[in-house]
């Protein structure tokens, strides 16, 4: 991958993913464990399927940080994962998770000049999050 005159705020904002990457796979496996009821028949799978998404996702993070030369965090996101067995309440927090994902990667994408390979990987992930944003807006 080429360098950027910005790699190192560029560096920062991946990382910043990344970090929102790794609390999303925890929310949503937590949500998986913890989803009660005869929801818990569709939402087990659908939650463990985007927490193994969100793992994929850092993965290609990062590697991406890595390839720009940058260190990668190792830390989730702080922010509060809210425990609850209502499914409901799960979605909303997890809906919030995802829009927060989506706009971190519109911004990174206005970042990247210059490195169609990183922007392409960003763009793929940018769309997985905005699928995910459309379909969790139709089961909440
Ligand atoms: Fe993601």
């Amino acid at each position: 991958m080429s360098t950027t005159s910005n790699n190192a705020e560029l560096i920062d904002k991946l990382n910043r993913a990344l970090a929102l990457e790794m609390r999303a796979e925890v929310e949503y496996a937590h949500y998986a464990a913890y989803v009660k009821g005869i929801n818990r028949l569709h939402l087990k799978p659908f939650f463990e399927s985007e927490a193994t998404e969100s793992f994929n996702h850092a993965s290609i993070v990062r590697n991406a940080i890595n390839q720009l030369g940058g260190e990668a965090v190792t830390e989730r996101d702080h922010t509060a994962i809210l425990h609850t067995t209502d499914y409901q309440v799960m979605l909303q927090e997890v809906l919030e998770t995802e829009r927060l994902a989506a706009k971190t990667y519109h911004g990174i994408l206005e970042m990247v000049t210059g490195n169609e390979e990183l922007y392409d990987l960003i763009e793929q992930i940018y769309f997985a999050e905005v699928r995910s944003i459309e379909e969790l807006t139709q089961l909440i």
